[in-house]
């Protein structure tokens, strides 16, 4: 089954955001919604969710799943917004209490703070299973770049978040606390097994050096001829030696702080505090 696959690309924070569309239905996915966040100001903005929100009621879909392939780094998730009007399962890999026991301790969250997954409707596993209406989805483990990250199989479509990126632009950094550089060149073999027409939609494009437009789509076959970071046969050594070099020399993304604290609780935002008012911590020389 090919679903209908409809892209939207924040230019803010380089995230596509996907609708998955089952064919001749009305069933549909969200994958890796973002909430628009100013940092300099703190105020969020719901600009690019509702984008999503209106496209959905546009085409009459009935929202059954919002999907995360990971917690992300880059961008505030706004799965509780479109879950407020839209309804859906709010969904991410069970290792998330991996992470959220990792980042539980940088932001010191004390008890309050569950660390077991519970903020989410539900935890997948690899070889999980799901349908978005009749069309049914498959879950990988897909971790490296974070331990809970998954692929969504969807009919002849792999959401493959920020393991694979497009061929030029390469693979998604390992040195995340929890990051592996090894095991996300395992998880790529993982992704390359699947049928060479298989259609990729990466989680984010930054555009290569060379080229003008932002891309978000291509093929099990392309990745594995051409991906620079791990396609035309490239060792494991070769990858992990270039993989880690490489991550030693980037910064952190811009808004990986107040992204982990609401992203570990489903996109919830932490609670007020007793002045009624919501805060973010700043963890100093702590990440
Ligand atoms: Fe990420």
């Amino acid at each position: 089954m090919t679903p209908t696959v409809q892209s939207f690309f924040d230019e803010a924070t380089n995230t596509i955001t996907y609708v998955v569309i089952e064919p001749q239905g009305k069933a549909c996915a969200v994958i890796d919604s973002v909430l628009d966040f100013d940092y300099a100001s703190g105020h969020t903005d719901t600009r690019s969710a509702d984008l999503v929100i209106a496209y959905i009621q546009e085409h009459g879909l009935d929202l059954q799943w919002i999907l995360e392939t990971h917690v992300h780094a880059d961008h505030l998730s706004a799965a509780p917004y479109i879950q407020e009007r839209l309804g859906g399962k709010i969904g991410i890999g069970d290792r998330i209490t991996v992470v959220q026991d990792t980042f539980g301790k940088i932001f010191n969250e004390g008890t309050r703070f569950q660390r077991d997954g519970s903020q989410f409707d539900q935890l997948f596993r690899e070889g999980d299973s799901f349908h978005i209406g009749q069309l049914r989805g498959d879950v990988l483990h897909t971790p490296g770049h974070t331990p809970a990250c998954l692929t969504y199989v969807v009919g002849d479509a792999a959401f493959v978040g920020d393991t694979l990126f497009m061929p030029d632009f390469g693979t998604a950094r390992c040195d995340f606390p929890g990051g592996s550089a090894e095991a996300l060149f395992d998880s790529v073999q993982k992704i390359m097994a699947l049928p060479d027409e298989t259609r990729i939609f990466v989680g984010h494009d930054y555009k290569a050096p060379g080229r003008d437009e932002f891309a978000w789509e291509t093929t099990v076959g392309a990745q594995k001829a051409l991906n620079i970071h791990v396609g035309a046969g490239k060792s494991r050594e070769e990858f992990v030696a270039m993989r880690e070099s490489r991550d030693a020399t980037l910064a952190m993304p811009r808004l990986i702080i107040p992204s982990l604290q609401v992203n570990m609780r489903a996109g919830q935002m932490p609670e007020p505090e007793d002045n009624g008012q919501v805060y973010l911590k700043v963890p100093v020389n702590g990440l």
